[in-house]
């Protein structure tokens, strides 16, 4: 019999490369999607089959992370021996326009899924996706999981919540619970929204055309960025662990969105400066100055390590851009 995994926010960026990496590990998958008013599943679509195929391992239920009884009774059917809650309102700069609704899905929703998982007739282990702007204004360079948080966006604030909830399900009800405090993780599969697909996807229309100038905020901050297909990887590890625990998953190497910029044009052959503007209507009310991740403890525990430079991310992106601006430019 397949072990079987649920995870919310199976149609974002992680959830899609978590939902492949596990179903080629033989799991039956279980995704939530949320009902909306025209299907945007692009991400999955590839994964689904016939749920009336017998051989179909690749489940989808619908639900949000704000219904709690949906959750206990979705659990209580499913029965998963592992949860993956990824769902959130993920963007740092749109939860200071939605306060309330991004804490309401990403701190209370988190603490529904622990609810639900502890309710469970055998709670299954459950896998909490904490971030690395839980530190915030840094108390120090690089962050490991025993740096001071200082949360500085209202999904900070939530992340923090959401993460010693995780901590105290640990201690108070002996849940198996892990929070992954994971550093920013791009892909094509990114949101078009976040800096690094913003500036590939404009770097790549640039170049056939498509568009002449990028609006940008801060272009000092600094990011450790990797690859998701290899963070996800670090959060099955986590529950394959004998015990839980929490873990900072990063490349170890910061950079600035400048040098993001620099290395995404500079592959196609463009001079950014020729293309970007400062629009402040992007910056934040409060800014997260650098981030960089020391990941000594998910290597030494948990055997995991990036394979992905920060060049090559920035590649793997512009390609795949470069690919979708020809379908574009051919009306495809
Ligand atoms: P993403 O692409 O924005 O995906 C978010 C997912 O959450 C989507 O599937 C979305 O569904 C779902 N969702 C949003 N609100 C929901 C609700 N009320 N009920 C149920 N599902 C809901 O995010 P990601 O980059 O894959 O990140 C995955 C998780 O890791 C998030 O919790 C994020 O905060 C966290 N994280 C990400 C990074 C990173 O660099 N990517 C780093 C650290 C932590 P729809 O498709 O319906 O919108
Ligand atoms: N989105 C965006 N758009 N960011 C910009 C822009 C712009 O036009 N111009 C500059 N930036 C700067 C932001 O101010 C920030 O300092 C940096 O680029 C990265 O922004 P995002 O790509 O939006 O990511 P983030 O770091 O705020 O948040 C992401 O990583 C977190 C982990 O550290 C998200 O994936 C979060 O969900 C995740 O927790």
């Amino acid at each position: 019999m397949s072990k079987r995994a649920f995870i919310t926010g199976v149609t974002g960026q992680d959830g899609s490369y978590l939902a492949e990496l596990l179903l080629g590990k033989g799991y039956q998958v279980h995704g939530l999607v949320r009902r909306t008013s025209s299907i945007s599943r692009s991400r999955i679509d590839h994964l689904h089959v016939d749920a009336h195929d017998p051989d179909a391992r690749f489940f989808l239920h619908y639900g949000d992370l704000t219904d709690s009884s949906r959750l206990r009774d979705l659990f209580a059917e499913v029965e998963p021996e592992e949860v993956y809650n990824l769902g959130a309102q993920s963007h740092v700069r749109v939860s200071f326009d939605e306060p309330v609704f991004s804490v309401t899905v990403d701190a209370l929703g988190a603490l529904n899924v622990l609810e639900a998982v502890r309710h469970m007739k055998t709670p299954a282990r459950f896998y909490q996706a904490s971030s690395s702007e839980m530190y915030g204004k840094v108390a120090a360079v690089p962050q490991d999981e025993n740096t001071p948080l200082h949360p500085r966006s209202p999904y900070a604030c939530a992340k923090v919540y959401a993460h010693y909830q995780t901590l105290n399900y640990r201690e108070a009800y002996g849940l198996f619970a892990c929070s992954g405090i994971l550093f920013n993780h791009e892909s094509p599969r990114r949101g078009e929204s976040f800096v690094t697909r913003k500036i590939t996807r404009a770097a790549a229309r640039i170049k056939l055309g498509l568009q002449n100038k990028l609006y940008l905020g801060n272009l000092d901050a600094k990011r450790d960025w990797g690859y998701a297909p290899d963070y996800v990887e670090a959060m099955w590890r986590m529950l394959q662990h004998p015990t839980a625990d929490d873990y900072v998953v990063a490349t170890g190497e910061t950079h600035s969105v400048r040098e993001f910029l620099e290395e995404s044009f500079s592959h196609l052959g463009l001079k950014w400066s020729s293309h970007v503007e400062v629009d402040p209507s992007f910056e934040r009310p409060s800014e997260v100055d650098i981030l960089l991740g020391d990941p000594t403890k998910v290597r030494e525990v948990l055997g995991w390590k990036p394979r992905v430079t920060f060049r090559e991310l920035a590649r793997i992106m512009v390609d795949a851009d470069l690919e979708a601006a020809r379908k574009e430019a051919a009306g495809l």
